[in-house]
């Protein structure tokens, strides 16, 4: 069964857009092994749109652009596969991509089998260009079916942008992943606002089927096809914890060839992918709004996990009283937490947590209850 957790990879779109080719997927798996990501989890590598000729061939197949995939996709995705990945693909349930391109619409099983033929393990499916009169149940239910009847195992990752309550849906159609807003840019106001937009749907999220707040922007520093400024480190680092303490799928977004050390380090980081990956599954609880918000979220092992952040731009205080979280002095317990980050214990604590924050970064913290 797919997406028993959130599916982990890398998408081509928010780097490269239409500057696709068959060179950038092969480097990027590559880079996927060589630079570690692959032994913490990432899996898909994911060819996002612009990747065919503009029209159908006569048999209605699509058809790869051969000035940038001269080898062709089966070549490619056996590539990808010897290096231990898996190969995504992408189309949309409209007449034509949001670029422009050939979209599925009519076309759904036909266009399964060709990707089922390449070799394609996963399909983003945008939903550009959909006639007014064709919902949008329908037309991910037929591609759910679809690629089911195609004979190969493949991850439906469904891109309506939130459109018509699609957490409301989207599960029964068969998708293991479902987009929930408008595109990501690389700046500290997109990311905050995705993710802030989708607390009150995290709870439809879990397995089989994950809220994806998009592809990750981590380490693009202001270039790509998303630029929009970009972000500093402690702003990824704020944004790379938010996805995974939500439990959104992990789609790098960057460059893999000319990401720093830095950014490299966090999206490997083992604490924070735990959090992501937890068995538990639960989406966190947001005890505190605000521009100043705290989530809490039960993790396996009867462990916790206590995450302040400060979306304000000047450095500030997290605080909260156990008792927001059910826990009252009179109980006897306390938590006794770490900080994820720094290692650093918190020794056992009673009633009440204060913690500062600089501007923009976040603390998250990671303990059990113990009794006094
Ligand atoms: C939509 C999607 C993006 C990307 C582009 C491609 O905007 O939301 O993630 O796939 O289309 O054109």
């Amino acid at each position: 069964m797919l997406a028993q957790r959130p599916p982990m990879g890398w998408n081509s779109w928010n780097t490269f857009g239409e500057n696709i080719n068959e060179q950038v997927v092969r480097d990027t798996a590559d880079a996927i092994v060589a630079k570690g990501l692959k032994d913490v989890g990432y899996e898909y590598v994911v060819i996002d749109d612009c990747w065919s000729l503009r029209q159908r061939n006569e048999e209605g197949r699509i058809v790869p652009d051969p000035k940038k995939f001269p080898s062709g996709m089966k070549a490619l995705a056996d590539y990808v596969h010897s290096k231990g990945l898996k190969f995504g693909m992408y189309s949309c349930a409209g007449t034509r991509t949001c670029a422009g391109y050939p979209g599925s619409f009519d076309y759904e099983f036909i266009d399964a089998c060709t990707f089922a033929e390449w070799g394609v393990d996963f399909l983003k499916y945008d939903f550009c260009y959909k006639p007014a009169l064709a919902n949008g149940p329908i037309l991910y239910n037929r591609m759910g079916m679809a690629l089911k009847a195609s004979g190969r195992e493949i991850l439906f990752s469904a891109c309506n942008w939130g459109s018509d309550s699609v957490e409301k849906w989207i599960r029964s159609a068969g998708a293991h992943m479902y987009r929930s807003t408008g595109d990501i840019n690389d700046s500290f106001d997109s990311f905050k606002n995705i993710a802030m937009s989708q607390v009150d749907k995290l709870a439809y999220s879990g397995p089989g089927c994950y809220n994806d707040i998009d592809m990750l922007i981590v380490g693009m520093r202001g270039k790509g096809n998303v630029a929009n400024g970009g972000c500093t480190d402690t702003e990824y680092r704020t944004h790379f914890a938010l996805w995974c303490l939500f439990q959104s799928p992990l789609m790098i977004g960057g460059d893999l060839s000319k990401i720093d050390e830095t950014n490299l380090e966090l999206l490997k980081n083992k604490e924070l992918l735990a959090l992501n990956q937890d068995a538990e599954t639960r989406n966190p609880m947001m005890v505190r709004g605000g521009d100043r918000p705290i989530f809490f979220k039960h993790l396996e092992n009867n462990e916790y996990a206590l995450a302040f952040f400060n979306f304000t731009d000047r450095d500030g205080w997290g605080d909260i009283e156990y008792y927001d979280l059910g826990l009252t002095v009179a109980s006897g317990y306390g938590f006794k937490f770490r900080d994820i980050f720094s290692g650093e214990e918190t020794g056992v604590t009673f009633g009440h947590f204060s913690t500062g924050i600089k501007a923009h970064d976040c603390r998250i913290l990671r303990g059990t209850l113990v009794k006094k």
